[in-house]
């Protein structure tokens, strides 16, 4: 564990505890459990495999990272589809899981029903009231795991140990940090060699309502925190409380305190594996209304054009999983660093290492992804044939 005085110290949020008054998690309706969930589970699965073939013909070209999976809007995005995905990477049961960022503690329902051994929920706010009564529930509905919650910023968590964890994972959060390669430095040091990251956030700053409040009124304000100037933004925002609306007050109070990490989706990528991670998946989310506002309003589109990647207008989300290296190819970073680069020694680890990759590796990759091009294991991309992907 490193110690204290080697990091800056950033401090949690406001003492006011914020719990809301109801939590749907401890008492879902007869209707979401019985209709909306099973609905989601079997009808979702090939629907999202079927649109994501259609969309990747228009976007895939654009992008300047592997996708696996496009999805059109919302549907398949939910939390038990994500867990499903991740427990075919990494077997959920036993393991020990930090969940990043879970709020009031509604993440947490979706991770228990694979039976880990510990769950640990993080939060920068006070959720104190609504922790207490969710540990109860949960307890008793899944007496085999631990749950505990505890409050912290994800760029210093000092309660925990290096490499403490089996599986970090993260809801509608990374949208929100303002220091993500801090983040993911943390993470990388909670998690085992060989551990899974797996993180799903949106909407993204450049894309239309990515400030999580413009467009809420008309369809053409959407990019309204991209295109106006200061204080206009703040008039749109006004200054009234929207008791009206809680989800809008929300998205309000994200753009007033600034708590927005304004990165692009490619930003995500690249902090990722410049911070030792391996991607093993990478679904990306379009937004169909930022579609539709860039297809009616074309001053808008050059004006976004003129600044912006069009990509990057209509990505809303991503899923992202990653792993953490195993020790050896940590242990060959580590020499690498400290080595001269052209000695032998490293020339024939590398040598080796690169054949290895080619031959054995990409015999196992071609199988399941005939269409990639060899060159992708060298990049670094999933070859895991448990995972069967379009
Ligand atoms: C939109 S909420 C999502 C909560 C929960 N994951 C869910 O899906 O219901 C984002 C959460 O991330 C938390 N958060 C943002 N930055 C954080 C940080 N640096 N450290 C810890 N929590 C953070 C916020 O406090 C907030 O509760």
């Amino acid at each position: 564990m490193r110690s204290a005085d080697q990091r800056e110290r950033p401090p949690t949020g406001p003492a006011e505890d914020l719990s809301p008054e109801e939590l749907p998690w401890i008492r879902p309706s007869a209707f979401e459990s019985l209709v909306k969930r099973p609905i989601r589970e079997f009808l979702y699965t090939p629907y999202t495999k079927l649109a994501s073939r259609v969309i990747a013909r228009r976007y895939a070209s654009q992008t300047q990272f592997p996708v696996d999976l496009w999805l059109w809007g919302q549907r398949g995005n939910d939390y038990e589809a994500h867990r499903r995905r991740l427990n075919r990477f990494v077997r959920l049961g036993n393991t020990k899981i930090l969940v990043a960022g879970c709020g009031a503690g509604r993440d947490l329902v979706s991770w228990l029903p694979y039976a880990p051994r510990l769950v640990v929920g993080v939060d920068y706010l006070n959720y104190e009231r609504a922790w207490n009564r969710s540990i109860d529930y949960l307890r008793s509905r899944y007496p085999r795991s631990s749950v505990r919650f505890l409050r912290g910023n994800l760029q210093n968590l000092d309660a925990f140990e290096d490499e403490e964890f089996d599986v970090i994972g993260s809801d509608a959060v990374l949208e929100h940090v303002t220091n993500f390669p801090a983040v993911v430095s943390e993470f990388v040091r909670l998690l085992r060699p060989g551990g899974f990251f797996y993180a799903t956030f949106g909407p993204l700053w450049p894309c239309w309502q990515g400030d999580h409040y413009s467009g809420w009124d008309e369809l053409s304000n959407g990019y309204n925190h991209l295109v106006m100037d200061q204080s206009s933004y703040q008039q749109y925002l006004g200054s009234e409380k929207r008791e009206d609306h809680p989800e809008l007050e929300e998205g309000r109070m994200w753009s007033k305190y600034g708590l927005f990490s304004y990165l692009r989706a490619i930003d995500y990528v690249q902090t990722l594996s410049d911070g030792g991670l391996q991607a093993q998946f990478t679904g990306v989310l379009i937004e169909p209304r930022g579609a539709r506002c860039l297809r009616q309003f074309k001053g808008l589109r050059e004006k976004l054009l003129a600044v912006h990647k069009e990509l990057d207008l209509v990505i809303a989300g991503m899923t992202v999983i990653y792993r953490r290296h195993r020790r050896g190819t940590h242990r060959t970073r580590c020499l690498l660093a400290r080595e001269n680069r052209s000695s032998p020694v490293v020339l024939a680890c590398l040598g080796s290492g690169l054949v290895w990759r080619v031959v054995a590796v990409n015999c196992v990759r071609r199988q399941h992804h005939p269409r990639r091009s060899w060159w992708g294991g060298l990049r670094g991309q999933s070859y895991d044939p448990r995972v069967c992907r379009w």
